[in-house]
């Protein structure tokens, strides 16, 4: 009887975190074409100052090693953004073993590599908001490194229960900057506008703590349905289930705000014209 019952959970909590798997990932791959395209075209054609169009400390004349350390942050985000998913499919790693070895080393480095330049980016060049989210951000940067180690420690140990939950938490916490903006384009569609912040500098309560929940709320969230996944409470796994339903819906809204309003422009501006013009971020 109990295990019937962990089996109704199981399903119950399965077909929540399918959902809002798949939500995800159509949402990162929309932001993933629009890096892409962005900045891919600006660089492929001789153009890499079109990046400030988006980054105002993207491309600064003179300055290689600064400009390097941005070019490597867009071009390891594209194989983040796109390989990241493909590693939490079950019949992808069931079926193509060594594509998840390979595609696990790469994801791993560019971890490593991504986090390293986005401190640089923060601390270095300088880039947008306040201390508090520099230093949120950094925190996302140190717990993606720790994150990052420890499932490479287990898939090497042939730990596979404890590599699986480190990578979703390594995943999870990749994706802050992906939450960021889902999160910050939810709450300008429902207050229609802005508030909570200040555009210019890109300062506020709003984002201060948006940027701390950018990971730490899809990481209590996946805490909370790994308890849910061993409860036999049926009421506390509905209550999970809800929880993660809630969160789809957030997110579903933050990808067609942020979609409609940032990333297709972009991306049909940069298919159907020859220059790209626009500037907010
Ligand atoms: C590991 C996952 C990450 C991915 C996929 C990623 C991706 C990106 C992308 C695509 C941009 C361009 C922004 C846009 O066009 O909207 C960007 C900018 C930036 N990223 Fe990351 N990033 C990651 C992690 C980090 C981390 C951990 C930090 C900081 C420690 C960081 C710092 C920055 C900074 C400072 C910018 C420039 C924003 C500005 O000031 O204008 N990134 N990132």
């Amino acid at each position: 009887m109990t295990r019937f019952i962990q089996a109704q959970h199981a399903r119950i909590l399965n077909m929540a975190v399918t959902s809002w798997f798949v939500t995800a990932v159509i949402g990162q791959w929309i932001f993933g074409v629009y890096v892409l395209l962005f900045y891919g075209t600006a660089t492929l054609k001789g153009h890499p100052s079109d990046w400030n169009k988006v980054l105002p400390n993207g491309y600064v004349t003179g300055d290689i090693m600064g400009n390097v350390v941005v070019g490597s942050h867009l071009l390891l985000a594209i194989t983040i953004i796109f390989g990241g998913p493909l590693q939490l499919i079950p019949k992808v790693r069931n079926r193509m073993p060594v594509f998840h070895k390979w595609n696990g080393r790469c994801y791993i480095l560019s971890a490593f590599v991504t986090s390293l330049s986005g401190f640089y980016m923060v601390w270095v060049r300088g880039s947008v908001g306040g201390i508090v989210q520099h230093v949120s951000i950094s925190i996302n940067a140190i717990l993606i490194i720790v994150f990052a180690v420890l499932a490479m420690k287990y898939a090497r140990a042939r730990n596979i229960k404890k590599h699986r939950i480190w990578a979703i938490r390594l995943f999870l916490v990749m994706n802050g900057v992906w939450f960021f903006r889902v999160g910050l384009n939810f709450w300008l569609f429902m207050n229609q506008g802005i508030v909570g912040f200040n555009p210019k500098t890109f300062e506020g309560p709003f984002l201060n703590i948006l940027s701390f929940s950018q990971y730490l709320l899809p990481l209590l969230l996946f805490e909370l349905y790994t308890i849910a996944k061993k409860s036999p409470n049926k009421r506390f796994v509905q209550v999970v289930a809800v929880i993660v339903m809630v969160f789809i819906i957030v997110m579903a809204i933050g990808i067609f705000s942020a979609s409609k309003s940032v990333w297709l422009p972009r991306i049909t501006e940069v298919l159907f014209t020859n220059s790209i013009t626009w500037t907010n971020m």
